[in-house]
């Protein structure tokens, strides 16, 4: 018998872009009413370095959520080359600082003022290992001559591996890991290693991006892979290992960022993530496991309680009908279009 109807424990979201200004205030809703807590990204322009600019920027959060919805955002700092240790250390023990997120310089949007020389930022990591904060890793080399398609397994071996064995105690997340050498990496790790895993990426192959013309609402960083790599990430999303867990890396850029002869790299997936990702549990026959990976996996590896709140989604007959765009003072912006039929929902507060 086919399930139709489940309840699990109100989801979080362990890598998200809010933006600021116009954006957030538009984006944030989508957010907040299906998720609990977010791990929110600091690559503002400029980026969130220090823990007052955290501070400043969960306030600017907080104002865009709506009465009504509860949600808590999880802050995070951008890790320069001239972060101080002590201003992390602060930040972390004062409850504000969730986490410290390490772009290589260039990698991704909004990158520009990431990590060069990761020597140089030694004296964090073993601050952050000694008090024990997450280090978030966006895990792509930015080295010209590496094909973009090579650019994880490259960092898991130039740069995780051995950052792994200079800091044994740091806690590390490798966020929105798209191939199957980061999620062997990942399963092969003894402990303090996690992984995030993407809305797109348990969706979409490469073919999505460029075959049958260039479809710029499919380019997000890292890239997606070719088909053997999503398949091993739904995989790994699917089979209940507390290392993998949700977090949907949406990412919004206006449509005229995007369509563009340069666009920018970002899915925008929040209004759609958890009927998504339901069905891609629903097709793997792992329903069961479907809790763990949006609403268990995430906070175990971060120390948090999990939500005691629970949410219900339901599996409707027909395919349900996607929000196409959503408006913002700044234009619009292009929600993913999953290439599959999505069928599931959360249940709707009755209206009264
Ligand atoms: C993100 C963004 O737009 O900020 N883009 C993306 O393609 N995922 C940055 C990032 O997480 O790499
Ligand atoms: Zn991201």
């Amino acid at each position: 018998m086919s399930i139709n109807d489940i309840s699990i424990r109100r989801p979080d979201d362990w890598h998200l872009h809010l933006r600021d200004g116009d954006v957030l205030a538009a984006v944030t809703p989508h957010t907040s009413v299906d998720f609990a807590r977010a791990i929110v990204m600091p690559n503002l322009v400029p980026p969130v370095v220090t823990t007052g600019d955290a501070a400043a920027y969960r306030e600017r959060i907080l104002a865009a959520v709506p009465d009504g919805h509860r949600f808590e955002p999880l802050m995070t700092l951008y890790l320069t080359e001239t972060t101080d240790p002590n201003d992390v250390a602060a930040g972390a023990s004062s409850g504000l600082i969730t986490a410290v997120k390490l772009y290589p310089a260039g990698a991704t949007t909004n990158s520009a003022s990431g990590v060069r020389d990761i020597k140089k930022v030694y004296a964090v990591l073993a601050r952050m290992e000694e008090i024990d904060l997450p280090l978030l890793v966006h895990g792509e080399v930015t080295d010209e001559e590496i094909d973009i398609f090579d650019r994880e397994a490259v960092f898991i071996e130039r740069v995780l591996d051995p950052l792994r064995r200079r800091f044994p105690g740091l806690r590390i997340v490798l966020e929105h890991v798209t191939t199957a050498d980061g999620v062997d990496y990942v399963k092969s790790s003894s402990g303090g290693l996690a992984a995030t895993i993407t809305t797109h990426h348990l969706i979409i192959n490469r073919n999505a991006i460029l075959a049958g013309g260039i479809r710029p609402h499919y380019y997000c960083l890292p890239v997606a892979k070719r088909e053997s790599h999503r398949a091993a990430l739904c995989e790994a999303a699917t089979s209940g290992d507390s290392r993998f867990f949700l977090g949907t890396d949406s990412a919004p850029h206006v449509d005229a960022a995007k369509e563009t002869a340069c666009g920018c790299a970002g899915i925008f997936s929040s209004p759609v993530t958890l009927g998504c990702v339901a069905q891609v549990f629903d097709n793997h026959g792992a329903l069961d496991r479907l809790e763990a990976f949006t609403s268990l996996n995430g906070p175990a590896f971060y120390r948090l309680p999990a939500n005691e709140e629970r949410i219900r989604l339901i599996k409707h007959d027909a395919p349900i009908e996607l929000p196409a765009s959503i408006t913002t003072a700044d234009g619009g912006i292009t929600v993913f279009d999953p290439p599959i039929d999505i069928h599931w929902q959360r249940e709707q507060a009755a209206s009264t």
